[in-house]
């Protein structure tokens, strides 16, 4: 027999060395990306109530990417736009944007993260643009906050107003210029110190579908010709379906992601192709989607059944004869661990 005095620091350093591999894992999560949104949490709370606005979201951008965020409103889209913008910080986990880690930033720090590694656009083309100066004087002007010297303001904004398509309006204020051409003139402008991240918060939302698409048109130059990692929350199907990635949040936790690729087909056309994942987070959650929960009649607990290549997801109902004629887990007395459906006779 063991003595106990010998069990104690035997455990004891099972339990370090779990810890340390927890911390580890934890400081490995997205090791290269340049966004790491780990078991993010944001929690507004105020007048006695409680908005659990992010519930433990986990996100990895890498760089070079271009993003599509979608879910419905109140879903915490522009929680998490907010909190990758600097603007505020999450109540609990971890949000790292080019290795530095935002919510252990003080004041200056802070202040300079906003000003060179991130850009923002938002919907409200007036919240974008300062009313009184020209467009090239509203894209000088983050230059001018970071040192950058008169001459060099003055061709890089020329420059940046060109490749966006708006050098005709470089001296004139938003209010001389059209939806569209503030949006481009704003997104000239959030990118004027080239930072690694352009935030762009449904920056379509105001606009017509044509207008929409030169805007969007803008938001890809930015990511293919400036280099700049775009993540863009729309809920506008046309501009999502132009994407490789779309991240969709639901409750405060990324849901579902929608990858297309482009094949040819036996003519030579390109064809792209769009698969959607449920996202599987590191601590095992899958969210099932609303309409298969509906359609197969789940709800509170569901069975789950380990096949050779798949799990099964059973809704808890009166045992019948299932699909293929296997027998439902939960039927008869070869079942295994109470909840996971799991039938000994599978260990085989
Ligand atoms: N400052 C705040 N104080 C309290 N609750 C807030 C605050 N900001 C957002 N919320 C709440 O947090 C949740 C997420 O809001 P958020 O603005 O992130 O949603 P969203 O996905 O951007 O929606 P939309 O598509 O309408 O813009 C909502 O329930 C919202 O009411
Ligand atoms: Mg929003």
């Amino acid at each position: 027999m063991v003595p106990a005095e010998a069990a104690v620091p035997a455990a004891a350093s099972g339990i370090a060395e779990l810890g340390a591999e927890a911390r580890r894992a934890r400081a490995s999560y997205g090791e290269g990306a340049l966004v790491v949104c780990d078991q993010v949490v944001r929690i507004y709370s105020g007048a006695g109530i409680e908005v659990q606005a992010l519930q433990g979201l986990d996100l990895l951008i890498e760089e070079g990417e271009l993003v599509a965020m979608v879910g419905a409103s109140g879903s915490g889209k522009s929680t998490l736009m907010n909190i990758l913008a600097g603007l505020d910080t999450p109540t609990a986990g971890r949000v790292k944007v080019a290795g530095q880690d935002l919510g252990a930033l003080g004041a200056r720090e802070r202040l300079a993260y906003r000003r060179r590694q991130v850009g923002f656009v938002w919907q409200q083309a007036s919240r974008n643009l300062l009313p009184y100066l020209t467009a090239r004087q509203n894209v000088a002007t983050p230059m001018r906050l970071s040192g950058v010297d008169r001459g060099r303001r003055a061709s890089l904004s020329m420059e940046l107003l060109e490749v966006f398509g708006v050098a005709h309006c470089a001296n004139r204020t938003p209010s001389g210029m059209s939806g569209g051409e503030q949006q481009r003139a704003a997104i000239a402008t959030a990118l004027a110190n080239l930072p690694r991240l352009l935030l762009a918060d449904e920056p379509t939302g105001e606009l017509d579908s044509q207008t929409a698409q030169e805007v969007f048109a803008a938001l890809q130059t930015a990511n293919t010709e400036l280099g700049a990692t775009v993540l863009v929350v729309t809920h506008d199907p046309a501009v999502s379906a132009q994407v490789r990635r779309t991240v969709a949040i639901r409750d405060g936790r990324t849901s579902t992601e929608t990858l297309r690729h482009d094949t040819a087909d036996d003519l030579g056309n390109a064809v792209r192709h769009a698969v959607e994942y449920a996202v599987l987070d590191r601590a095992g959650r899958v969210q099932l989607p609303r309409e298969m929960i509906e359609e197969h009649q789940m709800r509170d607990l569901v069975r789950l059944e380990s096949e050779r290549d798949h799990i099964g997801v059973w809704a808890d109902q009166p045992a019948g004869p299932a699909p293929g004629g296997q027998n439902r887990p939960g039927d008869g007395p070869a079942d295994g661990p109470a909840g996971t459906g799991q039938p000994e006779r599978r260990s085989q």
